[in-house]
């Protein structure tokens, strides 16, 4: 008879996050708060300098979230109704509801199956098809933390003439030949929700990007087209970062690169404990790319089985995500102005998350290889 393992184990990411931080945290926002600048204050300022000197981009701007942050990025970029933006189905919606909120288009394009980010050959085809009318700009997901393809899906997006954009809500502390994910196209959104690998205490977003023009546009946009107070000089929004998950995610992003460092430990002891079990592929790490491990997901044909198997090991397994974007019901008009997409409903049928954060002990992560052992051994040879 198996043993479960006991479910303190596997705790969860943002409590043990605010507990390692608890001190420095609850610091900072005292001072903010004795401050009396709650919106737009120093805090932003100073996370926006620090956060853009992390990417490696000349400017960061804090939004309310990474949905709107592609809102703002696109309306920013003058992309809106009558406009398609390309975009992997395999994603979080945001990715998709963010076009969707700008008044443009998604257009869903194949993944490769290993990396489960957009595949370039299948970007070439639509952009060449009829699909690819009024296409202005690919969103390129670097999902899970994995890095896109990214000098395959510039070389394509430049021969059409479209733009490149990146989603890099899971990818923070990602890299692609030694660049950041953020600093690679012409701007990129990030999510700070709590669960990220750098993830505030409530919600959060940013822009990141090198062009000045444009980060002044974003910011005139987030605040109701303000460039001055009480005059729009365009129909804005109100997105702003508030001045409490600034200080919070100062205090945090002091040690993103170290739990970075930790994410991948953990990675590599799942694909040491899972090497050479059949019917089981572990992420992979690109040549030339440090993968963020935001999300680790393997693949195995027998999902469903090995799902069930492990939570009845106690293993708090999860489904990044359960459909694509298109196979949901609320974008399924959408579906119909996308190409086939084979690749994408392979995978999400067989992908399953298993537990992965800075702070999983080694006893957790052999506890789960175990488990999938033990799965591997019941399967019929
Ligand atoms: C890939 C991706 N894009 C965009 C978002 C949107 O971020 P938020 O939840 O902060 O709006 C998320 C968050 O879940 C995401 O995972």
């Amino acid at each position: 008879m198996s043993t479960s393992p006991a479910p303190s184990l596997f705790t969860h990411f943002p409590i043990e996050d605010y507990r390692h931080h608890e001190a420095e945290i609850d610091a900072a926002l005292r001072t903010m708060l004795h401050g009396g600048h709650y919106i737009l204050g120093p805090e932003v300022d100073a996370f926006e300098r620090e956060f853009a000197a992390f990417i490696g981009a000349r400017h960061a701007i804090g939004v309310a979230n990474g949905t709107d942050a592609i809102e703002l990025i696109l309306r920013a970029l003058d992309i809106g109704p009558g406009d398609r933006v390309v975009v992997p189905s395999h994603t979080a919606v945001a990715s998709a509801s963010g076009i969707s909120r700008a008044g443009a288009e998604p257009v869903f394009v194949d993944v490769d199956p290993l990396t489960c980010t957009m595949c370039p050959e299948a970007l070439e085809a639509l952009l060449a098809s009829d699909f690819g009318q009024e296409v202005k700009a690919v969103l390129a997901v670097h999902i899970y933390g994995q890095p896109v393809a990214w000098s395959a899906l510039k070389s394509v997006a430049d021969k059409h003439g479209v733009l490149l954009l990146e989603d890099c809500a899971q990818a923070h502390g990602a890299t692609f030949e030694g660049n950041k994910a953020g600093a690679l196209g012409l701007a990129a959104a990030f999510s700070f929700y709590p669960t990220k690998n750098l993830g505030a205490i409530g919600d959060g977003g940013a822009i990141t990007t090198s062009d000045d023009a444009l980060a002044e546009r974003i910011r005139v946009i987030r605040q109701y087209g303000w460039k001055e107070r009480y005059i729009s000089h365009c129909e804005g929004v109100n997105s702003r970062l508030d001045e409490m998950q600034a200080a919070i995610l100062r205090v945090k992003l002091r040690t993103l690169p170290a739990q970075i460092r930790q994410r991948r430990a953990v990675a590599a002891a799942y694909a040491r404990g899972l090497a050479g079990l059949p019917g089981v592929d572990a992420p992979v790490d690109q040549p030339g790319c440090t993968h963020a491990y935001h999300l680790y997901v393997i693949r195995c044909a027998a999902r469903d089985a090995l799902m069930k198997h492990l939570q009845e090991q106690g293993v708090p397994v999860a489904l990044h995500y359960p459909a694509a974007i298109h196979q949901q019901p609320g974008y399924a008009h959408i579906t119909a102005r996308s190409p086939a997409l084979p690749q994408t409903e392979m995978v999400v049928s067989r992908i399953l998350t298993l537990p992965l954060h800075p702070y999983l002990s080694p006893e957790a992560v052999t506890a789960v290889c175990q488990a999938i052992h033990s799965f591997a051994q019941s399967q019929p040879r």
